[in-house]
């Protein structure tokens, strides 16, 4: 395993639509190994491939209902709301305040391509839905407005 750089806004790279995985090889998996590695060591709660400069539809997710690795996740359904900090690897000392579901329905396949249905409410749900977004091209500050710096 190999830690990896994490792309900074405003990099365009993280505005970019990434593409659907379609081998589940070493070469994915080695991206896995990598993320985690580099999740690990960021201390975040998620990690999408975008934010290592590879535009796959690849996620992590690492929360205390467990962690997820996500390939070509897709959201299937959502439901209430939820209002909350939000912060990302790739906006540095800064946070922001994002409504979303409470709640959300995912179909995500794991690293051998076999599809998996996850169902998670809170911040799990708030993490899917952050790093689901990141494959969009989507960065939680185009969905807060209000912005701020991290006190140190
Ligand atoms: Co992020």
């Amino acid at each position: 395993m190999a830690k990896r750089l994490i792309v900074q806004v405003p990099d365009p790279i993280l505005s970019k639509k990434c593409r659907e995985v379609e081998s589940f090889d070493q070469k994915l998996w080695t991206l896995l190994d990598d993320m985690k590695e580099t999740l690990k060591e960021a201390e975040g709660a998620g990690l999408a491939a975008p934010q290592v400069a590879v535009l796959k539809r690849v996620a992590l997710v690492d929360t205390e209902d467990g962690f997820f690795e996500l390939i070509n996740p897709v959201i299937k359904s959502m439901k209430g709301e939820q209002t909350g900090i939000e912060g990302c690897l790739s906006v540095k000392g800064k946070y922001g305040t994002v409504t979303r579901a409470n709640e959300v329905k995912v179909e995500a396949q794991d690293r051998y391509g076999k599809k998996h249905t996850y169902k998670v409410s809170g911040f799990s749900a708030r993490a899917f839905q952050h790093e689901i977004d990141h494959l969009d091209g989507i960065v939680y500050t185009s969905k807060c407005n209000d912005l701020m710096e991290e006190e140190d």
